[in-house]
């Protein structure tokens, strides 16, 4: 009869023995920084969907000459859409960690590992707590992107332990956590300033982990095994890249144009023609770089790119940064300078 690890994805630790001293380390952190979002955020603060929820100077999206042809009122309740929009995929993303790190519990081979990911996991309820809260007060929850919720669904149904957390808490946290130092640094609203403060810091242990634990259980794979996790790190690398780069990442857009009262239609022509004379939607003056401070180096970091899947890399046109300054400022202070 098989035992147990063949016939399910439970993996069982019956030593309780801490062999890595930096992953206890981590569980003990998360212990102490636990916080109750009831208590710790004034939800009493007001939030103004008229206000600058994302500050126009601040987000590239909303640099286009395009939005300079409407009324304040209309900008405004644009920014309350715009900034509901973006928010519900950070939320659809942490439901997704969420889900990921329940499997984890059961999935991760060592004890002191399992400790750690049951504390992310309650992390990221917390996280799912808080953005739902949030955007009850902006009235509106935008549907899940298509990318995403393919990338999301890629990462829960994949086999290997390995490739969920690189999936989940190098490339996607690695985005998520991009996008919440550039919104806390955009935003006029104090009670999402403080939010995301906390979530911020929660993620910096997340990230961590994706390091300490991640390297050395990559390089004791069975070659075969590693190979279909080099491949699957590579997908989602190149999906986020593409969504990041192209207009698969303005998915649902078109929504949020409706309820502020634009014309999808006129957006799309006056989007091409500024792309064409130069204008770039992933760069924002002074915000951190998602993918080449955090996503990328991550990937390296983790000793994901072979020489077998590098050609694959350079075929997509997927730079390889491996300066990993950002990430271990992240990892370590909670928190980075935004770069220019
Ligand atoms: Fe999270
Ligand atoms: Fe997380």
């Amino acid at each position: 009869m098989p035992n147990n690890s063949d016939v399910s994805d439970v993996r069982w630790d019956w030593s309780y023995e801490v062999e890595q001293p930096k992953l206890e380390s981590l569980y003990e952190k998360a212990k102490r920084d636990q916080w109750n979002a009831d208590v710790e955020i004034d939800w009493s603060q007001p939030v103004d969907p008229a206000g600058k929820i994302l500050d126009p100077e601040r987000m590239a999206l909303l640099q286009l000459e395009f939005f300079k042809q409407f009324s304040k009122s209309q900008l405004e309740a644009f920014n309350a859409h715009y900034s509901a929009w973006v928010l519900s995929n950070l939320l659809h993303g942490e439901q997704g960690a969420l889900m990921v790190a329940g499997q984890l519990v059961a999935m991760v081979p060592d004890y002191e590992a399992k400790l750690y990911v049951a504390s992310q996991a309650m992390d990221e309820a917390r996280h799912v707590e808080v953005f739902a809260r949030y955007l009850r007060k902006l009235d509106k929850i935008y549907p899940v992107q298509r990318t995403l919720k393919a990338i999301l669904e890629d990462i829960v149904n994949t086999p290997h332990w390995q490739a969920k957390t690189v999936g989940m808490q190098v490339i996607l946290e690695g985005l998520a956590l991009g996008t919440f130092i550039n919104v806390r640094a955009a935003t006029g609203c104090a009670l999402l300033r403080q939010l995301l403060g906390y979530v911020t810091k929660d993620e910096a242990r997340h990230v961590a982990f994706g390091n300490v634990y991640l390297s050395t259980a990559i390089a004791d794979m069975h070659a075969d095994d590693r190979a279909e996790v080099e491949d699957f790190a590579f997908q989602v690398t190149t999906r986020i890249v593409s969504m990041r780069r192209g207009m698969e990442g303005m998915d649902g857009f078109d929504a949020v144009l409706e309820e502020s009262g634009i014309d999808p239609k006129d957006f799309v022509v006056a989007i091409q023609k500024e792309v064409a004379n130069g204008f770039r939607l992933d760069s924002t003056p002074g915000a951190v770089h998602t993918l080449s401070g955090l996503v990328i180096p991550g990937v390296v970091r983790a000793g994901l790119v072979s020489d077998r899947i590098r050609p694959s890399y350079e075929a997509a046109h997927v730079k390889l940064f491996a300066d990993t300054r950002t990430l271990e400022e992240f990892e370590q202070t909670g928190n980075v300078r935004a770069t220019t």
